[in-house]
Parts: C-alpha cells; structure tokens; sequence
C-alpha cells in the first residue's frame, strides 16, 4: 500500500528546510572564494542583482510546480504536462542531478567533519603558515581510509534523517540545525570583526571597484546564485510539493532567498575581515577553507575552539542540503514504485556511497585517473553544476513560462497568496518567460566551450 504523503507541520518548518537547501557549501565555502577572486564589493553587487532577477524567480516557479501538482519532480511534470515525455525526462534528470551532486558533496562534506576530528585532536594546533595546512589536507585528503569513512558517516548522518520522513524527520533537524548554524556564523563574525586590522576587510566588501566587473564576473555569480538556491534539480520543487496550498507562496519565497543571502554575506563577513587582518590575500580559490583557515585560527585568541565551530558550522550547513538532495530520490522512488521510506533510505544511502568512491579516490589513488583532463570528483561536479543545473533552471523557466503557461500558474501562485498588484504578476512574468531563460542559457553555453 502507498504510503500517505507527509506535509510540513508549519510553514517555519518550510522555511526553514528551504532556506537549509539552500545555504551549504555553496554560500560558506563557494561565495567568499568567489568573492575574493572577483573584486570583492563588485561582485557580490552583481551577485545581488543576480538573486533579484534570477534566483527569485526561477525559484518560485520551481517551487509552485511541486505545489501545484504535490508530488516529486517526475510526478510533478507528467501531471503538469498531459504525460509528454519530454518533460517526465526534465523530471528525471533532476533525480540523476541528485545523484551526482550527492556522490561528492559528501566527500567534502565528510572531510568537513574529519576537519571538526582532526581540530580536536591538535592536528592543526603547530602549524603556522598555508603551505603547512596544504601539507596536512594533501595528506589527509589522500588517504582512503580517512576520506572514505567521514563520507560513509556523512551519508549515514543524512540517512538517518530522510529515514524519519518530512515532518519527522528534515523539519524537525531544520528547526534544530538552521538556528544552531546562524548562531555559530554570529559568533564567528564578531570573532572576525574584532580583531585588529579587521577594517581592511569590511572596506573590500563594501567599497566596489567597478574596473574589476565583467561579463566573466557576471556569469560566475549567476551560476553562483543558481547552485546556492539550490535551483534546477528538482530539490526546491520536491520541498514545495509538501506545502499546503494555503501559505501565501509568494511571501515564503521571499524570506527564504532573504535568509540565503544574508548567510552568504555574513560568510564574507567572517572570512575578509579575519584574512586581511592577518595579512593574508583573499585570492585562494577552493583552497581558502582548507589551507588558509586552519593555521589563521592559531593566531587568534582561542582559536582553536573557533576552528571547531567554523568546521562545525560548515557541516551542518552542508547537512541542512544534502538532507534535500537525498529527499529528491527517495521521494520519487517512494511514490513511483510502492517501495517503503526506509527500505529506499538505506538503498539510496549505500548506492551513493559506492557512487562517491571514485571522487573520494579522485585525491589519491585515481588521481591520475583523469577523462577531458578532469579527475572523476571534478568531472561529476562540472556535469552537475554546469550541465545539469543551467539546463535544468532553463527548462523549468520554460515550463512555467510557455507550456502550462502563464494563465494556468499565476492562479496557483495566488492560492493562499494576499492579493499581489498585477504589476508584480507581469515582471514575474516577463522574467520567467524571457529574462531567466535567456540569461541561463548565456551561463550553460559559456561554462561548456567558454
Ligand atoms: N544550495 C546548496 C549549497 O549552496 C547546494 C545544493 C544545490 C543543494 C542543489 C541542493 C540542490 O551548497
């Protein structure tokens, strides 16, 4: 027998799910290197725009296709589309998207927790200097049974939350998990804004240099907003699909892409000021978490507790989105086959562990292994984020858009909704059908032969 479909037991425990989605590896570790690498202030002005044009919505368009229809994206799209096949594929390469994505935001997700174990044990405790911290994350990064095993707890950690379903289970974590994060970034912040020197880096974040922006900078922060809204895979679309049809959609939306981005500028907010006080530049690509933080914490009072709590924070954060990506899949197999939550749960779980293990090598023992001079960690996030998410926020615009259309949406936005004055209907309109689609396929097309 099928099981009755959850919903969420209020819409905070939406909110804050959605808002959980979003903020991940992608606003704590991504935004700042980012930032750093593309002039500061410049960019995250560009990335604003960004989220307002964009992010916001592409997002509600996602989000209303899994209210309206209330069931996972292959679902969603069939009933939405009269059968066509076409978008029932849409809807499964949102599935595969979770695949991918999941097989190695694990690794890094795990290896923030092996992070939070080695902190602990004083690993980081002598080191002075980032040529160091790389030494000790080469070292660590390499060794299989390290990575492995801090993967295989973080997919048991999210396991045993699908495990207890929507309202049991991710609500009741993002309740927990999301005011525990804010508090910790809080901490953080004042950490970073109190030390001296700490002006040189509130200055870079605020103070923007227009001579640093172009068309390069503007595709990195729209694909940028694009994987922190966690936008194109069906993941928004499935934490919609357990709303009530009377929360006004349009409101939630708004807070949700507010929370986001105010992580994300508070994570700047943590790094620039800490960085720049030690004399440090911001420029470290991928890297920034990984070598440059580890010894910067030792020459800050206590930071060897703050390198805890930084660690901490970032694997919760990535908890709060791979608690959404899992949900993709088990959602679609508990409703599509009549197979139990938690038979799937421990399906999904092992199958994504094995799936990772050639990314979790990618650091050591395949690293040679290489296909388009990529390793295979490298190559699944380039499929992920930059084919089947761009292609994916592309097709969902045009979805909403041009075929359920506009007249058959705008009133199932506007179920539960106070009254929205048309004009705000129209931009969203104009935005859905041409702007988002137009400017994604600008991003797809660049990141594959840019
Ligand atoms: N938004 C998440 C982050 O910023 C990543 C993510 C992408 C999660 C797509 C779910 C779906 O880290």
């Amino acid at each position: 027998m099928k099981e009755i479909r959850d919903q969420w037991g209020s819409k905070i425990g939406f909110i804050l799910a959605a808002a959980g989605s979003a903020v991940g590896l992608g606003n704590i570790w991504k935004f700042p290197y980012m930032v750093g690498e593309n002039g500061g202030a410049a960019f995250i002005l560009v990335y604003l725009i960004c989220v307002v044009i964009v992010g916001l919505p592409v997002l509600l368009a996602e989000i209303l296709i899994g209210r309206t229809a209330q069931k996972n994206p292959i679902g969603s799209f069939r009933e939405l589309s009269n059968q066509s096949p076409f978008w029932i594929a849409v809807g499964g390469m949102g599935i595969l998207a979770g695949f991918v994505i999941l097989s190695y935001y694990n690794i890094i997700a795990g290896w923030c927790i092996g992070y939070v174990v080695e902190s602990i044990k004083g690993t980081f405790s002598s080191i002075s200097n980032p040529a160091q911290a790389g030494e000790i994350f080469q070292q660590l990064s390499s060794s299989a049974p390290w990575t492995l095993g801090f993967q295989a707890l973080f997919v048991l950690l999210t396991m045993s939350i699908i495990y207890f379903g929507v309202s049991y289970g991710i609500e009741k974590a993002a309740k927990v998990l999301m005011p525990v994060l804010i508090t910790f970034i809080f901490i953080l912040v004042i950490r970073g804004l109190t030390l001296p020197g700490a002006e040189t880096g509130l200055i870079y974040l605020i103070k923007p240099d227009f001579s640093a922006i172009d068309g390069k900078t503007f595709l990195m922060a729209l694909g940028q907003a694009f994987f922190s809204l966690s936008l194109g895979m069906g993941a928004m679309l499935t934490y919609g699909s357990y709303l009530s049809k009377d929360e006004d959609l349009p409101k939630s939306i708004f807070q949700i892409v507010i929370l986001n981005t105010k992580i994300s500028l508070l994570a700047g907010l943590m790094f620039f000021p800490a960085i720049f006080a030690q004399g440090l530049e911001p420029q470290q690509g991928p890297a920034l978490i990984f070598n440059v933080l580890p010894p910067l914490f030792n020459s800050i009072p206590a930071g060897g507790i703050f390198r805890v709590i930084f660690f901490l924070l970032l694997a919760l954060a990535a908890l709060t989105s791979t608690i959404s990506l899992m949900e993709v899949i088990t959602a679609y197999f508990t409703e599509e086959y009549d197979i139990s939550r938690r038979k799937i749960t421990t399906l999904v779980g092992i199958f994504i562990f094995l799936l990772g293990i050639p990314s979790a090598l990618s650091f050591g023992a395949l690293s040679d292994l290489t296909l388009f001079g990529k390793t295979f960690f490298e190559l699944s996030d380039f499929f992920a984020s930059n084919i089947l998410l761009p292609l994916g926020g592309i097709l969902i615009s045009i979805f909403v858009g041009w075929k359920w259309g506009m007249e058959k949406a705008v009133p199932h936005l506007l179920d539960g909704a106070n009254e929205y004055p048309t004009i705000l209907l129209n931009i969203w309109e104009i935005l859905v059908k041409f702007v988002a689609p137009v400017l994604i396929s600008f991003v797809f097309i660049y990141k594959l032969f840019g």
